[in-house]
């Protein structure tokens, strides 16, 4: 078994004191391979960000669990030996068995996500309280989700959303034991959240829901999924070169500041990392031809991708300075 503290690595639990006693939110960004993890190591250390490194169960059959691990552990030697290291958590996201779980407590998370939301609530109750028995026995922090996101991704698909019930919640937190809790206000996973015509404004997120919530369970730590801004100019800039994403559209930034000063303490992120790799290397591939060096498109990405993140922590999340 490899214990996260021994690679650097924190749970959640100071993380989202400090951010709830301080009104902002931990990022959680998505990563999938070495140029996406080096990206927001850097735009997290760059804007002194406390930061939660997420891994989905298709990243791990993606990039080998193996592999993952010590990327993690060499970015934590990274972070460590900067001139201001930040506090990382390794989470992982969507987990929908308790023994994918399990296998990433003895793999080095310090943080697991049980997604039972599918499930009936007695059995959502069930799972979540199982994982969260084992999780705590090596202090590691669980996520429960309550409420379902529409969305289809390739380990999460739901094809329509049910907010989540205010009632439940004060019975679900008391009776699994979870460190925080996703909830479902009106978000939804991917690139294309909300069905509105050109020049429309999208709904807002149901704040009414997140305030009722706050009441029921005053000062614990909420969770935002589905969060991505699905920001325009690189939707745009793929159109432009070939791509194909008319009408994608996510949450406006003004809605996610404002449930970063609520009780959302982590607001995950992964649809807007995706589309600025995509812009770049579509407009690179598209106007170099001839080009067939990786790391000539694979740089670039990673350097927008880098300012993106640093942007959002600084104007979105209110992360920076934070560490
Ligand atoms: O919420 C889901 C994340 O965006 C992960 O997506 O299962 O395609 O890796 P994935
Ligand atoms: P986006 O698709 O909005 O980036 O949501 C990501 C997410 O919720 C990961 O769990
Ligand atoms: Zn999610």
């Amino acid at each position: 078994m490899v214990r996260y503290s021994e690679l650097g690595l924190v749970n959640t639990r100071e993380m989202f004191k400090k951010a709830m006693r301080e009104g902002y939110a931990i990022p959680a960004y998505n990563f999938n391979n070495l140029e996406q993890l080096q990206a927001i190591i850097t735009g997290c250390l760059e804007t002194r960000s406390p930061v939660i490194l997420q891994l989905s169960k298709g990243a791990r059959s993606y990039a080998n669990e193996t592999l993952l691990r010590y990327m993690a552990q060499g970015a934590m030697k990274i972070v460590n030996s900067s001139e201001h290291p930040i506090p990382v958590a390794l989470h992982l996201d969507h987990g929908d068995s308790y023994e994918l779980c399990v296998s990433c407590i003895e793999n080095g998370f310090s943080s697991v996500m049980i997604d039972g939301s599918a499930l009936s609530y007695e059995d959502n109750i069930q799972l979540t309280a199982k994982v969260v028995e084992y999780a705590h026995k090596y202090d590691v922090t669980v996520e429960g989700e309550l409420g379902v996101l529409a969305g289809i991704e390739d380990e999460v698909s739901h094809e329509s959303s049910s907010y989540t019930n205010p009632a439940d919640v004060e019975d679900f937190v008391k009776r699994t034991g979870v460190d925080s809790l996703a909830i479902s206000i009106g978000t939804s996973h991917g690139a294309f959240k909300f069905k509105v015509k050109p020049g429309e404004d999208v709904p807002p997120l149901r704040f009414d829901i997140l305030e009722e919530i706050e009441l029921r369970i005053p000062g614990f730590p909420i969770v935002l999924h589905g969060a991505s801004s699905v920001l325009q100019e690189y939707v745009r800039t793929i159109n432009k070169f070939g791509g194909e994403m008319t009408g994608a559209v996510g949450v406006p930034e003004d809605q996610l500041r404002k449930a970063a000063k609520s009780a959302v303490c982590k607001i995950n992120i992964d649809s807007d990392g995706r589309l600025v790799i995509t812009a770049v290397i579509r407009k690179i591939m598209h106007e170099n031809p001839a080009l067939f060096d990786p790391r000539k498109y694979l740089g670039p990405a990673r350097e927008e991708h880098t300012k993106m993140i640093m942007k959002k922590n600084r104007e979105v999340l209110g992360s920076a300075d934070r560490a």
